[in-house]
């Protein structure tokens, strides 16, 4: 079974967030079950290395944006299909956007070409290849069932998983001939969105199967209040979609075998996890005498993530004898409240802004408890994280958050399958209410060994959801 799935983003080449570490880690989980997944991604900068260690496989001179050469390597293990278009993609700044952090404007072009190109390799332009199935990831990539539809073709059959709903790939109408898209698939049951173009949604017109990364996410996107505009379309199309939930790369994440660790762990030898505390503290400049739970952040700083609500918590938690590490970038005023908060409560609070993919380890090992207290959450792979490393989550009862964390309830604790500690009100008394739980908890040393073991025995592989694609995928062919 050969799978072609197409992403702006895969770890460990180009990351912004979660896509690219699931799009990184799913084709080596599949191998062993028989399906071989390549990779479309457009060639960017830190790409360009691979180019010369590859094979043209393809050139196209009609692509929205114009030319582009295809070019396969194996890198990392993962089978990549490099779009290689520099007039679009050798650009500095991110995927995304420019150094001052401004959307590139072409990015309707950018994407539309990824998918163009990944249409094209469904209809078997490479020789000897021929994609039995297209999976599409988030609305960069969206576009691409929808240019295979156009053909008039029904094979191969496609995929679209959604990774997060609020980003749809918006544009204005005078797009459409720029991207090449048929003005009569323009309409509210096609492409059309309250007059705009909407690429997602068109993904969830043409595609034959829609996913989500959880299964309350997949439930959640088809009220209004989650479903961002695309709930009613959803709804009709509800047959066909389903939640799998994420899974992680335990071998990239394995406690006991982390190079970026100060001392590694596992779950009987909890004990070493200390000197990891004691090297995040010394690097942040924490103090190291402190009684409480060290809790952290490792995030994208946006409104999504309820950290605003937290800021507003940064007193109470201070005040319970908690400490706060924070690992994150994002907007500008969530980067300048945790830095105010650093200054404000210094020895106990500490801002580190920025992307440091290393220190993220540092902070799951060292840390006690990470905080996620997101408004809604598609699935979330930092509690996941948190789980293998015996940092016990605190999350919102939202999206994958919800279905991967057992709450400290009195029940689950006498069950011994409390992993983490889950609350619903994403306010600053809301996390105030679940902080005090968590120093409690903390207080009592055998409870919170206990609950680290069961976390830390929390299944976070991609084995059972890499076998549910498999099926998802035999099941269309
Ligand atoms: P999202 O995709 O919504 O950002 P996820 O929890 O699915 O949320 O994935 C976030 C990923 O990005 C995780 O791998 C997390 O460790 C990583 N990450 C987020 N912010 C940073 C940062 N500042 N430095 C390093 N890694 C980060
Ligand atoms: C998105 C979501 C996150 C999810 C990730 C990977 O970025 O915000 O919840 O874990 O995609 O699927």
């Amino acid at each position: 079974m050969q799978v072609l799935m197409v992403s702006s983003e895969c770890a460990p080449f180009v990351k912004t967030g979660g896509l690219a570490d699931v799009v990184g880690a799913l084709p080596a989980a599949l191998k062993p079950l028989g399906v071989e997944a390549r990779v479309v991604l457009p060639a960017y900068p830190q790409l360009f290395p691979l180019l010369p260690k590859g094979t043209e496989v393809a050139a196209f001179d009609d692509l929205p944006g114009g030319t582009a050469r295809v070019v396969a390597v194996e890198a990392e293990g993962v089978p990549l299909v490099l779009l290689d278009a520099p007039q679009l993609f050798d650009r500095p700044g991110g995927p995304y956007i420019d150094e001052d952090g401004r959307d590139w404007p072409d990015n309707h072009i950018r994407f539309a070409a990824l998918s163009m190109a990944a249409a094209r390799i469904c209809m078997g332009v490479i020789d000897g290849y021929q994609p039995d199935i297209l999976h599409a990831h988030d609305w960069q990539a969206a576009l691409s069932p929808v240019y295979l539809r156009m053909t008039g073709r029904t094979e191969p059959k496609s995929i679209i998983t959604i990774h997060n709903i609020a980003f749809q790939g918006r544009f204005g109408p005078q797009v459409l001939g720029q991207l090449h898209l048929k003005t009569d698939w323009f309409h509210p049951e096609g492409l059309e969105f309250h007059g705009d173009l909407n690429m997602l949604k068109g993904a969830l017109m043409y595609s034959d199967r829609i996913t989500t990364v959880s299964p309350t996410y997949a439930r959640e996107i088809l009220t209004p209040e989650f479903g961002m505009g695309l709930d009613g379309v959803l709804r009709a199309r509800s047959d066909v979609l389903s939640g799998l939930l994420n899974g992680i790369d335990t071998d990239v994440w394995n406690p006991a075998d982390d190079k970026a660790l100060a001392e590694n762990f596992d779950a009987k030898t909890l004990k070493r996890k200390a000197a990891n505390k004691a090297a995040l503290q010394e690097q942040l400049g924490l103090v190291t005498h402190a009684t409480g739970p060290l809790f952290c952040v490792v995030s994208r700083l946006t409104s999504q993530k309820g950290l605003d609500a937290l800021l507003d918590a940064v007193p109470h938690l201070v005040a319970t004898g908690g400490q706060l590490a924070v690992l994150g970038t994002g907007q500008r005023e969530l980067e300048q409240g945790f830095k105010t908060a650093a200054e404000t409560h210094a020895g106990q609070v500490a801002t580190h802004i920025g992307y440091d993919e290393p220190l993220s380890h540092l902070f799951q090992a060292g840390s006690d408890a990470i905080l996620i207290p997101s408004r809604f959450e598609p699935c979330g792979l930092t509690q996941l994280y948190g789980l293998r490393y015996g940092t016990l989550p605190v999350v919102a009862r939202t999206g994958g958050l919800a279905d991967t964390v057992i709450d400290a309830n009195v029940a689950a604790i006498a069950a011994k399958a409390a992993t983490g500690f889950v609350f619903s009100d994403v306010s600053g008394a809301g996390i105030s209410g679940v902080v005090d739980r968590v120093v409690d908890a903390y207080a009592d040393p055998k409870l919170w060994q206990a609950m680290q073991r069961n976390a830390m025995r929390h299944p976070v592989s991609w084995e059972t959801s890499a076998k549910a694609y498999r099926d998802m995928y035999s099941d269309l062919v």
